[in-house]
């Protein structure tokens, strides 16, 4: 079902970092620009505004999401073109559309207000709806319910604790399991929201008690943070001599990977200290544009608190990579 922009009740995504990311791509110079998580398409609509001679191909593997952005980039024309796709697949959809190099490449992680804001697909523990947070239905992706009801004690332990930083997790963990066992395992948004409120000690927490124990089951639902150097890498090679990468990150365990992956391409080694010979493949592709991540003021903070954490890092291409 699309969902149409603007108007009352329609789903709204503020684009997060939107004039520091349009600087960095250099999008006032136009040519063709690859936004691999186009959403609702703001920075897409920011990029193709930027020059006339501009041209998006705009990724998502949300079918919702890439309707909403068709219909909010109809204006321009063919310089938008639309793809239900995964990012990781760059490479695969270039060569499709017989697209040798581009002059930019933006990635915005993570999940759109569209989909956190519909109650029925969900990701939300405001909303009581099925525990799906599937991002791409049609993925065969298993949904956090049924993660929920094959993962072992320690598997989902695992998972909230390193996604979600959730200190409770194992009792969260055990409480999850013990529910299953009982033969009442969690089947909604609301079950599982009320099971952690009741498992960590709501007090004192600056945010709903079950926002961590979320994220983490959706990064593990989605895969997320699965192939991120290896796309971050592809991205780069995609990139025409002076073309820019710019990677929005709202997770301290992607920026980790990103921060690694586009330092190794900028030829900084990775290895440890220790080591006689450079093993990780370190390689002298690009310039660092941002030697500390861009991060949103307080006022897009005030204005949007989805922007909190986010971490902007861009590259630009050297024109000829020394190995
Ligand atoms: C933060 S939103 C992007 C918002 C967009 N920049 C805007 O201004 O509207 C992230 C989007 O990326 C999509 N996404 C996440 N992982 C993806 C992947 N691996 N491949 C393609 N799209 C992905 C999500 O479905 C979501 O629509």
């Amino acid at each position: 079902m699309a969902l149409p922009l603007g108007g009352r009740g329609a789903p709204v995504h503020r684009p997060v970092l939107l004039r520091e990311t349009i600087e960095l791509l250099a999008a006032e110079r136009g040519g063709l620009f690859v936004d691999c998580t186009v959403g609702l398409g703001g920075h897409s609509e920011a990029i193709l505004q930027a020059s006339s001679k501009a041209e998006v191909l705009g990724f998502d593997r949300d079918g919702e999401a890439l309707e909403s952005a068709r219909m909010r980039l109809a204006q321009f024309g063919s310089r938008f073109r639309a793809v239900h796709a995964d990012f990781r697949d760059i490479t695969r959809v270039l060569a499709t559309a017989k697209v040798k190099q581009v002059r930019g490449i933006l990635a915005d992680l993570g999940v759109s207000s569209l989909q956190l804001d519909t109650p029925s697909r969900g990701f939300s523990f405001r909303h009581d709806a099925p525990l799906d947070m599937r991002m791409d239905a049609a993925s065969g992706d298993e949904t956090a319910a049924e993660l929920l009801g094959r993962l072992s004690e320690v598997e989902i332990a695992r998972i909230i604790f390193e996604y979600g930083e959730e200190r409770r997790a194992r009792r969260i963990a055990r409480w999850i399991v013990e529910r299953r066992e009982r033969g009442e395992p969690i089947q909604t948004t609301r079950d599982l929201a009320n099971l952690v409120a009741r498992a960590v000690s709501a007090k004192q927490r600056r945010i709903h008690p079950a926002t961590r124990t979320f994220q983490a089951l959706r990064i593990a639902v989605n895969h997320e943070l699965e192939n991120l150097d290896r796309f971050v890498a592809d991205a780069v090679d995609h990139l025409e001599p002076d073309g820019r990468l710019a990677v929005i990150s709202f997770h301290s365990l992607e920026d980790r990977i990103i921060k690694r992956t586009l330092g190794k391409l900028s030829g900084r080694c990775q290895c440890p200290p220790r080591l006689p010979q450079c093993t990780c493949g370190a390689r002298k592709a690009v310039e660092i544009l941002t030697r500390r991540p861009v991060t949103p003021d307080e006022k897009e903070v005030a204005g949007n608190s989805r922007a909190r954490g986010a971490k902007l890092r861009a590259v630009r291409k050297l024109t000829t990579p020394i190995e």
